[in-house]
């Protein structure tokens, strides 16, 4: 009997592996490590394959496997923690999975596996059509940015395109910092061949012959998958000097960040890219046309990457069907925070927050009211309960005050103190900024004070002179700060004070 098991991160922090040593040791069995599905809730989820299909048996222990064994798993039986068919979970089936389409289902550098599930058929496409068609393609599906700016991709990649260079590269920003954000770690361990192929196309099309995975360090199984995937495509002529038989070149590598939020913004990626202190650059010029080493060069995210073989497989149009507005094709949730179903989930843009949160999250974790939702990272607003019907999308989601992001959405319940959490984002800010800006630098230490006095302070005019004195200071990091870290920190902050006043009325510590 085949059984599945996940290598995925938060599977092995929860005994993976523990479980797949024990599973070993049982007679008839062989183990394969999987990705992880995305159902991280259920993790470790011990797949068995049967006539019906993969049958699924969740948050399973190494101490458990006999008791399981005995009760029949190995062919399939009914048990308290069978989820049936895995494919057929509801969780799973009513999701609209693009770029997520093969995590969880092969080893993850299994090369046969990947192009058996359709895998480089968009690169076989891309090298058919002229890069311009290529790009016109990325046009039509409306893609945008899924690190969280929604900038075209199309238009990004044109623009690289149309520069006049000797050297182009392509980088891809895997340094997920943002709180509650896990999607691309995910996919990049479960499924990093989507990640190279989505590249190569990328360097095919503009001309680039050298990329980089930038990837942070605290993503140790990630990076170690990414290069074993290079490895292999480059074994099979995915990479290298001539991509799948093109006579173009593309050499990728994988380079590890040291731990630092702001080299998740793209000027200090490329600055750490080169060997320096990952420190933002002002902007413009911009990457696309004076990049790594002063090369055009795209940079994206790995989201934004991995909805790029589907696009070109099939087709720009396919990817903007789906979508509201302007927020066209779909977007990886990642549900986490004090939620019952925390994992990630791929839907259309559109879906609501309430959506998300209740319906597929299950609401808290603790069975407690939701009082607010932070969407978009550290750096998003917080939403109070009332707002949860607003549709994710980047427009709808800013004209209710907040931001999509990178698709973080981080539940609270009602027991959270708001004006920690103001006092949290400004915090944030002050350790993770890159110094290179006052308003930032200082302003984020400032305003850790400021909210700090405004919390224990009880006569009326001393409080209304600090919430003037936080207002000014906002104002400040946002309009002179370099970067969104100093200019979006006040959102959090500011969300906080609007929507939740009676927190900073009284104080906790
Ligand atoms: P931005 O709006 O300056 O740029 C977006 C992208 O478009 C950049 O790659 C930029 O180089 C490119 N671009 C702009 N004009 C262009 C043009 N005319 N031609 C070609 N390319 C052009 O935004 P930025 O500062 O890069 O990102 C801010 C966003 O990052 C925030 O909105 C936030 O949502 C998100 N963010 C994401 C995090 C994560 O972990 N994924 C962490 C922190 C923030
Ligand atoms: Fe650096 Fe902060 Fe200024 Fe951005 S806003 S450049 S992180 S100091």
């Amino acid at each position: 009997t085949t059984v599945w098991v996940p290598q995925d991160a938060s599977a092995r922090a929860v005994g993976a592996d523990e479980v797949a040593a024990a599973l070993a040791q049982v007679e008839g069995v062989t183990v394969r490590r999987n990705g992880t599905r995305g159902m991280l809730w259920r993790e470790p989820l011990v797949e068995v394959e049967t006539d019906r299909g993969r049958v699924g048996y969740a948050e399973v222990t190494a101490d458990g496997i006999p008791d399981l064994v005995r009760a029949g798993m190995l062919t399939g039986a009914d048990h308290e923690t069978c989820i049936g068919v895995v494919d057929d979970d509801r969780w799973l089936a009513a999701q609209d999975r693009v770029s997520l389409a093969r995590i969880g289902l092969a080893e993850p550098t299994d090369i046969t596996a990947y192009e058996a599930q359709g895998g480089w058929a968009g690169l076989r496409r891309a090298l058919e059509l002229d890069p311009a068609d290529v790009v016109e393609e990325v046009l039509t599906s409306g893609l945008r940015g899924r690190g969280g700016a929604g900038f075209p991709t199309g238009i990004k990649w044109r623009t690289v395109l149309e520069a006049e260079a000797d050297q182009k590269f392509v980088a891809c920003n895997l340094d997920e910092g943002d709180s509650g954000t896990f999607a691309d770690r995910i996919l990049a361990e479960a499924d990093p061949f989507t990640l190279v192929e989505g590249m190569t196309i990328a360097a095919v099309t503009v001309g680039a012959t050298e990329g980089f995975v930038y990837c942070r360090s605290e993503y140790p199984d990630a990076i170690a998958r990414l290069r074993d995937a290079i490895a292999v495509a480059g074994e099979h002529g995915y990479l290298g000097e001539d991509v799948a038989g093109s006579g173009r070149a593309f050499r990728l590598q994988v380079r590890v960040g040291a731990g630092a939020y702001i080299c998740g913004e793209e000027t200090s990626m490329l600055e750490s890219l080169e060997g320096r202190r990952g420190e933002v650059r002002a902007k413009p010029p911009i990457p696309a046309l004076h990049g790594l080493w002063g090369s055009p060069t795209v940079v994206n995210n790995l989201l934004s990457f991995a909805a790029i073989p589907m696009i070109l497989a099939d087709g720009g149009q396919a990817y903007a069907d789906r979508g509201v507005g302007r927020s066209r094709g779909t977007q990886i949730f990642q549900l986490a925070g004090n939620i019952a179903r925390g994992g990630v989930y791929e839907a259309p843009l559109g879906i609501t927050l309430r959506e998300l949160v209740q319906d597929i999250g299950g609401g808290t974790r603790t069975g407690r009211p939701v009082r607010a939702v932070q969407v978009g990272g550290p750096l998003g607003a917080y939403l109070p309960a009332e707002r949860l019907d607003v549709p994710m999308g980047y427009e709808e989601l800013a004209d209710a005050g907040g931001m999509l992001g990178h698709g973080g959405i981080v539940v609270f319940d009602d027991t959270v103190d708001m004006s920690r959490m103001a006092r949290f984002a400004m915090e944030f800010c002050s350790v993770e900024s890159c110094g290179k800006c006052t308003p930032c630098r200082i302003g984020s230490t400032r305003g850790v004070e400021t909210i700090d006095r405004l919390r224990g302070a009880t006569d009326p005019g001393e409080r209304t002179q600090l919430r003037l004195l936080l207002d000014d200071l906002c104002e400040t990091m946002t309009t002179g700060s370099l970067c969104a870290m100093g200019g979006l920190t006040p959102v959090p902050v500011r969300s906080a004070l609007t929507h939740f006043p009676e927190d900073f009325e009284r104080s906790r510590s």
